[in-house]
């Protein structure tokens, strides 16, 4: 079974997107947002019309990149994750809860008015979809960020090889990962890097590098930005992901 469909992850989704943050780290989802925001505003020229955030998850970032663009669309694989967001934005709120511990739960409610997230209901759409095989309507947009994505597909060189089909020339791609190269998600001879190659090591930015070099050139260096999921009241996954930004040339 896809565990981005289990009671389990919908539950630390909506906690990660939602609920409170840990040991002093930012809320992620809205983090990387604001970090796209600022760079569509460094970016002379670059129009914030449409924005597609992909393997969004329940929705954080969507809502969040909505401050700044007139239109946002989140996409991600699982039905459960896309429902969660789905209702967020038509109702404005959804009751879920955290496991406390073993079969103990505490109740949470996510609010969009007390994120200051309401206004941007109207301008967000959630479907559910495969970010490697888009529908022909994902076009030109401004701005794609993948979050925490790259690390989940099973041939990432491919998603890299397409992504530009669905940006404007001199649009903007954002990518976080903390690079966890799982072989369940995707198989080791789709690795980006993480490996060395005749007494060479290959990082995966030098992977991405490799991929995006037709199309894209680096903006900025790549920044860190740590994250903290909650799994229990007494157990924390904390970690750290690299973003990067490119735009589109060509
Ligand atoms: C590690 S989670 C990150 C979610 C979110 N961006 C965040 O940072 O909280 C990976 C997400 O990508 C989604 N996903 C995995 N493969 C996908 C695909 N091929 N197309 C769209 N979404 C996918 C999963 O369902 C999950 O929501």
């Amino acid at each position: 079974m896809n565990p981005y469909e289990t009671d389990e992850l919908v539950t630390q989704y909506m906690a990660f997107h939602y609920g409170d943050s840990y040991f002093e780290v930012e809320n992620y989802p809205a983090k990387c947002a604001q970090h796209c925001l600022q760079l569509m505003a460094n970016e002379v020229g670059v129009a914030t019309e449409k924005a597609l955030d992909l393997g969004c998850a329940v929705g954080r970032t969507t809502f969040e990149l909505a401050r700044g663009f007139d239109e946002v669309i989140g996409v991600d694989l699982s039905h459960r994750f896309v429902e969660c967001a789905v209702q967020l934005k038509e109702k404005g709120s959804l009751e879920y809860s955290t496991i406390t511990e073993g079969q103990l739960l505490t109740p949470c409610n996510a609010e969009l008015t007390e994120l200051h997230l309401d206004q941007q209901r109207s301008k967000v759409r959630f479907y559910q979809d495969d970010a490697c095989d888009l529908s022909d309507h994902h076009q030109q947009y401004n701005l794609i960020f993948a979050g925490n994505l790259l690390d989940r597909l099973q041939d990432p060189k491919q998603f890299l090889n397409s992504i530009h089909n669905y940006l404007m020339v001199d649009g903007i791609l954002v990518m976080s990962s903390p690079y966890t190269l799982l072989e369940e998600y995707t198989p080791r001879e789709n690795w980006l890097g993480g490996y060395t190659e005749n007494g060479k090591v290959v990082s995966v930015l030098d992977g991405i590098k490799e991929a995006l070099a037709p199309h894209f050139v680096m903006i900025n260096e790549p920044i860190d930005v740590p994250f903290v999921i909650r799994e229990t009241q007494r157990k924390f996954q904390h970690t750290i992901a690299e973003l990067s930004s490119w735009k589109r040339i060509k």
